[in-house]
């Protein structure tokens, strides 16, 4: 198949590519570089690069396209608060125009990476796809408003697939440190410190970002008929925050280093939900597999861990860089030469430590 991936420039969307042209497909990137074409350049001439802002998608990405991975759009609530009317048109009302020029192209198969946020906000109970949610906040809410849609739009010649992605953790070559899991990775290595919010009691489903890419080519290589408008949820298991601190310590004291954790106050935005992954073992036969302990080590084989200090650069934290291109007036300048103008991480680590 010939993969148009939107969004492919990102975290997920690096490693969904990777994992296409391991599949034996070919894959077309459709995505504004908000970070930079640096994640790409070891996919050389071997992918298509399409820098285009999909709130202004032309129909021509569509051309040759057996199928569509709709990933682009703001991925977290910071930047979905921070930037609320953008967060809508990118999420929500791109969502519509891309399912709706998928149609008149007659693409059948699209999967949507949308969000385990979607449970928040309902208590305690472990939910499924069948559960009537209620989303909280712009980001939950313009994800929910976009699988509505394309339920809207399911139909026989349109076969969308909805991926309630949980928090995702592992290695990409677009890193984020701004996921817990890799967070907390992040943190032990320049502060020592993990801090615990509330007691890190709070509940979130977690899935490591090889099982996302695995699940959208399983949904998009199974029968249409068996996937079409279906939601599934994307999850490994479900942890509380501090059992996360715990094996990201636990994983460092492994390698002599002491890692400290602390409680702290509450944060402003609280997530705290569990669901199951059950649909997905049953109607893709899939079960996510690649544990916290495994990403830990691999994230870590990665990183400068005896000079950290890279790690704290903007680039990692979608809010910081996002904040960080309006300060130096580039918000809607060409991304990836501002990737390599960025101050030095050094005088950020400073205000850290
Ligand atoms: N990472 C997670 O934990 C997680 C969990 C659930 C759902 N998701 C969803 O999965 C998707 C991918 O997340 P990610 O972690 O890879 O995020 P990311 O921020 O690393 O990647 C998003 C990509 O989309 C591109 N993009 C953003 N706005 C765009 C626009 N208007 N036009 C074209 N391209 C645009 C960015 O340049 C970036 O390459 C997002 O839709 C996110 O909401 C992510």
């Amino acid at each position: 198949m010939k993969v148009l991936v939107t969004g492919g420039g990102g975290y997920i969307g690096v490693v969904l590519c990777e994992r296409l042209l391991r599949g034996g497909h070919q894959v077309r990137v459709l995505d504004r570089l908000y970070w930079g074409r640096a994640p790409l350049q070891h996919f050389g001439e071997s992918i298509e690069i399409r820098q285009q802002d999909v709130r202004a998608f032309d129909p021509s990405a569509l051309d040759g396209v057996d199928a569509v991975v709709h990933l682009a759009g703001l991925s977290n609530d910071p930047t979905a608060e921070y930037k609320p009317d953008a967060n809508w048109e990118m999420n929500a009302v791109a969502t519509e125009t891309l399912a709706l020029a998928c149609k008149r192209s007659g693409i059948e198969r699209f999967t949507f990476g949308s969000s385990a946020s979607i449970y928040d906000g309902l208590g305690d109970g472990l939910f499924d796809e069948t559960t009537k949610v209620a989303p909280r906040g712009a980001y939950s809410q313009s994800k929910f408003a976009a699988e509505q849609i394309l339920l809207r739009e399911s139909c026989a010649n349109f076969a969308p697939v909805i991926l309630r992605q949980g928090t995702v953790y592992g290695h990409s070559a677009r890193m984020r440190f701004d996921l817990v899991v890799n967070t907390f990775i992040k943190d032990a290595l320049l502060r020592g410190t993990l801090y615990l919010h509330g007691g890190g009691w709070m509940w979130r489903p977690l899935v490591d970002v090889n099982d996302v890419a695995e699940a959208h080519v399983r949904a998009l290589e199974a029968p249409a008929d068996a996937v079409g408008g279906e939601i599934f949820n994307v999850v490994h298991e479900n942890f509380q925050i501090r059992q996360l601190a715990m094996l990201v310590s636990g994983s460092l004291a492994l390698q002599d280093r002491h890692v400290r954790l602390e409680n702290a106050a509450l944060p402003a935005i609280r997530r705290d939900y569990r669901c199951t992954n059950r649909k997905l073992a049953d109607h893709l036969g899939f079960v996510p597999r690649v544990t916290v302990l495994e990403a830990i080590e691999r994230i870590l084989s990665f990183l400068p861990v005896e000079s950290p200090l890279a790690l704290a650069h903007p680039r990692y934290y979608n809010i910081e860089w996002m904040t960080l291109l309006e300060e130096i007036g580039a918000s809607e300048a060409p991304f990836a030469s501002v990737w390599d103008a960025t101050p030095s991480p050094v005088a950020k680590i400073a205000a850290l430590t």
